[in-house]
């Protein structure tokens, strides 16, 4: 098999963000399991944060970042996504990428959760991702080879350098492609919950190759649940964004309470881990929890995919209620990687969800995830173009991994998601993630030989992965801090602390920093 210079593996923003900066230099593949148009990328319906208005700047953009992160957040990397983000956003624009504009042709910038100002770039009304995803695809399509329906299944080391992937077909084909560089670009592990917005390809599978080449993975603890997904029948059919919080609805129980009030200052527009433990105590008390929307305006045109999925799954709009519940969104951690992809393995990169690089601290701001994949996306690809990469010889023979080659004992996936749902979900305690350990070791996942599993089987030993590593970092983290919140643990005393020295480096590099936790 021919060597690449770039294997990515997945197809969201940051994936085809790298491949379009480095397809006219490097001969680039990408793999993805399903189809390209299938990520959390495509779905992304709230925006991109980015201070592109007159008045607004990064420094207010990075200091809510920070608000929201608890300050646990990497606050180099935090300025490089909130300074360089107006650039590279700049460059899209440039380059035909269309956003929403109001009458006076000025962006119709939407507010979200933890922003103090109006900085979110839509488009499509709430089809950011849908838009953002395809301009990206049409751009690169003809440069870059595209594989739809091939799993990686593995990375291929040599010794400690990544040299490539291992891919399998549907057919069962199992093949190994050779790569200067490999970049994982696979997203989060949405999947491992009951409830979730993510894509249902989103099962970790690019934080479990990593963690079986030897990466280090960080900040495993740190799930966002996001607030609002539209909940019918004992089942969640889709995100309502954080876009139309900002657009005026607020959250009621039955009663009509709105349960925000006295909970922040920000109320409906609370950071995230806030607003979800919220919601997941007043239906802990047995309570239904609705989004109330008569004060949007324009509801239908403004949100036209929110809309379609109420009228479609016979949600009654007449009365301006819409049921919600929270569910698994975001992982803040993941891969460790620098702000040029860099992981703690030769030839292994990582951008966007599935990277760490400590933008997001304990929790993610809204709207940052997508501005994530750009920035993030393109400073790989810059790092990689200044890199004397040299393409392995496909000479050696890959050292397959030693394991059984009969299928292990698998749970289901179902089972997979009650079980994390229960005891890794929004309040944790140690006795739940003891249960939780104790459940998961009990299965073979980390000694598979995958080659004969279905992708399937595949996902679901990568789903017990990262589980486990969820349920051991967890353990580990005896604070309450952002996403990660412990039933038995206070909120950390080191949060105040964190803040301080946080303020006085912007101070001494004489920047202000507003705001407060
Ligand atoms: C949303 O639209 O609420 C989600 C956006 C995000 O996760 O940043």
């Amino acid at each position: 098999m021919e060597p690449f210079d770039v294997i990515i593996i997945g197809s969201g923003v940051a994936a085809l963000t790298a491949a379009y900066r480095l397809c006219s230099e490097k001969k680039v593949l990408i793999f993805t399991k399903s189809r390209v148009m299938e990520s959390n990328s495509y779905l992304a319906q709230g925006g991109i944060a980015v201070a592109i208005n007159e008045g607004d700047d990064w420094v207010a953009h990075a200091d809510d970042t920070l608000v929201a992160g608890s300050f646990y957040n990497h606050i180099d990397n935090v300025n490089k996504l909130t300074s360089e983000g107006k650039r590279y956003i700049t460059m899209l624009i440039e380059n035909g990428m269309n956003f929403d504009r109001n009458a006076t042709g000025q962006f119709d910038l939407g507010r979200e959760g933890g922003h103090l100002r109006r900085r979110i770039l839509h488009a499509g009304g709430d089809k950011t991702g849908k838009a953002l995803t395809t301009f990206l695809y049409h751009q690169l399509k003809d440069k870059v080879n595209i594989v739809e329906h091939e799993m990686v299944i593995d990375l291929l080391m040599h010794g400690h350098q990544c040299v490539g992937v291992i891919t399998k077909r549907k057919n069962g084909e199992v093949t190994y492609h050779y790569s200067a560089a490999t970049i994982i670009a696979t997203g989060g592990c949405g999947e491992l919950y009951t409830y979730t917005s993510n894509a249902r390809t989103v099962t970790g599978d690019g934080m479990a190759m990593a963690y079986r080449a030897g990466a280090i993975l960080t900040d495993m603890e740190f799930i966002q649940f996001h607030p609002t997904l539209l909940y019918k029948d004992q089942s969640v059919i889709g995100l309502v964004s954080e876009a139309v919080r900002g657009e005026g609805a607020f959250l009621q129980n039955s009663k009509g309470e709105r349960i925000m009030e006295g909970v922040h200052h920000l109320q409906d527009l609370a950071p995230r881990d806030i607003v979800a433990r919220t919601i997941f105590t007043e239906l802990e008390k047995g309570e239904t929890v609705f989004l109330n929307i008569a004060h949007v305006r324009d509801f239908p045109s403004r949100f036209p995919t929110i809309y379609q999925m109420c009228v479609e799954n016979g949600i009654d709009l007449a009365k301006n209620l819409l049921p919600v519940v929270p569910g698994a969104h975001f992982m803040m951690g993941g891969i460790r990687a620098d702000a040029y992809g860099r992981t703690s393995v030769s030839g292994l990169y990582a951008v966007g969800e599935v990277a760490c690089t400590g933008v997001h601290g304990a929790n993610r701001i809204a709207s940052n995830s997508l501005l994530e994949g750009i920035v993030f996306g393109n400073q790989t690809a810059e790092g990689l173009l200044n890199e004397n990469l040299s393409i392995p010889s496909t000479c050696f023979e890959p050292k397959l991994p030693v394991g059984k080659r009969t299928p292990p004992n698998l749970p289901t996936k179902e089972e997979i998601k009650r079980q994390m749902t229960t005891f890794a979900g929004i309040v944790r305690n140690g006795d739940g993630l003891h249960a939780l350990l104790t459940w998961i070791q009990q299965f073979d996942f980390l000694h598979t030989d995958w080659r004969n599993l279905t992708f399937k089987e595949i996902e679901i030993t990568n789903m017990l992965t990262v589980s486990w590593l969820i349920a051991k970092s967890s353990l580990e983290r005896k604070e309450s801090m952002g996403s990660h919140y412990r039933s038995d643990f206070p909120v950390s005393v080191m949060a105040k602390k964190r803040e301080e020295v946080v303020r006085q480096i912007y101070q001494d590099q004489n920047v202000l920093v507003r705001g407060t936790v």
